[in-house]
């Protein structure tokens, strides 16, 4: 078997690993690892005819012989032909959204999600995905990553529509100026999407007559800027249940947003597939599982078995689809969003507001 380590510490870390493997009737030919201070992550090349169903299987009893911290991560890497192994060694503490929230002029629309496995604070562009789907059991930590991406768009001044079914989620919003509305019922989304669907032809008009493809060229040189807009929803569940029509319009301001700069968030407990369908998944490449029941309810959420093995609250695994595998993460901690507005909240008058972004 050829073995291929770093330094002479990580030595015996394989070793064990293939040891394992072995005992476990595992084959494979090759093993990287990388490591550091929170996780320790193996790539395995799998001998042929080794199926991913068996190691997925075998992953609580990896993580027994190796001591982990928590159920491993399993899932492959169809491009690079490997599987990839990802064991906790060290809690990835909780911590709060002041600490990891992070001002990024940079990017058009950063989100802070929270913790990424090596320690790091981890900010996406929303504008890159465009669209975002967050799924997890009750109380997994959805509505609280929702709140860490809702703060972090109230700091760049984005245009938000909320739509919060359980009406008691995002009411301590309801005063921030740039939050457009806040609906609760399936009338109120579609009101949401035929507003946010106007905003989109009217700046499409606009990309139009300037020969801009997108906002970002747009606001490229220009003082009056295209603002990042967005539509949250916390149980989407509850709303395409009711009226599954409310599904393709939607879809439709997900697919033809994001040169406009429009995108748009949604979380669910229910990961069926009537809730989240094909056309669903097509409109949205950003995905998060959060902890699951099973590892059929992983793979609707993220094409990929992995969640169902996260046991802890607030953890998540995050896809992109460009990026290559999973990324594990540990999302903020926010007891009362209101307490963030000092920091997120840019103390603006309103026509200074207006004329940052139109
Ligand atoms: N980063 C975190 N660290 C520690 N605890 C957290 C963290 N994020 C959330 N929690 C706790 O987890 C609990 C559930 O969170 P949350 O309400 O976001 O779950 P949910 O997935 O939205 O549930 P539901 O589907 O029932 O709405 C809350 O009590 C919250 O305090
Ligand atoms: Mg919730």
């Amino acid at each position: 078997m050829k073995v291929t380590f770093g330094p002479v510490l990580k030595k015996t870390k394989i070793d064990k690993l293939l040891e394992t493997l072995e005992h476990l009737g595992i084959k494979c030919s090759n093993i990287y690892i990388d490591e550091n201070e929170y996780i320790d992550k193996y790539d395995i090349l799998l001998s042929p005819g080794v199926k991913v169903s068996k190691v997925n299987r075998a992953l609580i009893d990896i993580g027994l012989a190796m001591r982990a911290q928590a159920t491993p991560i399993g899932y492959p890497i169809m491009k690079d032909g490997v599987y990839r192994i990802e064991i906790l060694k060290k809690e990835l503490e909780s911590r709060v959204f002041s600490d990891l929230y992070k001002k990024r002029d940079d990017l058009y629309a950063p989100i802070t999600l929270g913790i990424d496995s090596n320690g790091h604070k981890f900010v996406v562009d929303l504008q890159t995905l465009p669209n975002l789907l967050v799924g997890g059991i009750p109380g997994s930590g959805k509505s609280v990553l929702l709140h860490s991406i809702i703060l972090s768009l109230i700091g760049i001044d984005a245009k938000l529509f909320l739509v919060d079914p359980k009406m008691v989620e995002f009411n301590m919003y309801d005063e921030i100026s740039c939050i457009e509305t806040i609906e609760n019922t399936v009338e109120g989304v579609h009101q949401i999407i035929s507003d946010v669907t106007e905003i989109m032809d009217s700046r499409f008009e606009r990309l139009s007559s300037s020969k801009c493809r997108n906002a970002l060229e747009y606001n490229h040189n220009r003082k009056v800027k295209m603002s990042p807009v967005v539509i949250v929803i916390d149980e989407w569940a509850d709303i395409v249940l009711q009226d599954k029509t409310i599904q393709r319009s939607l879809c439709v301001v997900a697919q033809k947003g994001r040169a406009a700069g429009i995108s748009i968030v949604m979380a669910t407990q229910r990961p069926s597939v009537s809730v989240i369908s094909g056309l669903i998944k097509a409109n949205f490449s950003g995905r998060i599982a959060m902890r699951v029941a099973s590892r059929i309810d992983s793979r609707i959420i993220l094409d990929d078995s992995g969640a169902e093995n996260i046991t802890d609250v607030a953890m998540g695994l995050y896809s992109d689809h460009k990026t290559n595998g999973l990324r594990l993460f540990r999302a903020p901690f926010i007891e009362d969003p209101s307490d963030e507005f000092d920091l997120v909240v840019t103390p603006r008058s309103k026509t200074f507001w207006e004329k940052m972004w139109e």
